[in-house]
């Protein structure tokens, strides 16, 4: 950069671009991620921290028996890995998912649907947690090269 640049710039104003910057990169938008495109629906509560907190109550109730703490894997798949095989990573999958079970080739799974024992908001918020965790997975550089979540997190 022009040194020139530098020295009529004012400072506060480096710092504020520098601080948009690091903001940007810490931020992923849900498009990147494979949901809440133009053929999903949105998730009313995403990003919502009110509404994380909630679902991080719900899914410690409910889901975390199978799926793990903060949907780290255990009988059943991850859920904040940001990859959802058997029923599809979209809002509008997972959603379906939670609320009427999941089944594969006509045959019903270990996985229940929750529609009659969750409300629709309960739902959203649990998926907003998801959705925040994998974001917070990705900031402490879990999923790089090399990072054993197994073992990192017995060690914790
Ligand atoms: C009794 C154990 C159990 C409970 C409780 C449970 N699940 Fe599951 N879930 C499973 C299993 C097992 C699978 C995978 C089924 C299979 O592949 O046969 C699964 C699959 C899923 C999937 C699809 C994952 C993928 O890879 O596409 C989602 C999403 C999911 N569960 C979310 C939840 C949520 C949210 C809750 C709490 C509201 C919950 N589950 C509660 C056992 C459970």
């Amino acid at each position: 950069m022009d040194s020139l640049f530098l020295r009529r710039t004012p400072l506060f104003l480096v710092c504020a671009v520098a601080a948009c910057l690091l903001l940007a990169q810490n931020t992923i938008a849900a498009e990147d991620l494979g949901y809440g495109g133009e053929d999903d629906i949105e998730n009313p509560l995403e990003g919502d921290a009110e509404a994380i907190e909630h679902g991080k109550e719900r899914y410690s109730a409910r889901c975390g028996f199978c799926h793990g703490s903060r949907g780290i894997g255990a009988k059943g798949p991850c859920l904040s890995c940001n990859k959802f095989k058997k029923g599809g990573g979209r809002n509008l999958d997972i959603y379906s998912v939670i609320a009427g079970g999941l089944t594969i080739n006509g045959r019903p799974t270990q996985m229940g649907g929750f529609s009659r024992t969750l409300s629709d908001d309960d739902i959203w918020s649990i998926i907003a947690y998801l959705r925040n965790e994998y974001k917070d997975r990705v900031a402490r550089g879990e999923f790089e090269e090399g990072y054993n979540p197994v073992v990192e997190e017995a060690q914790r």
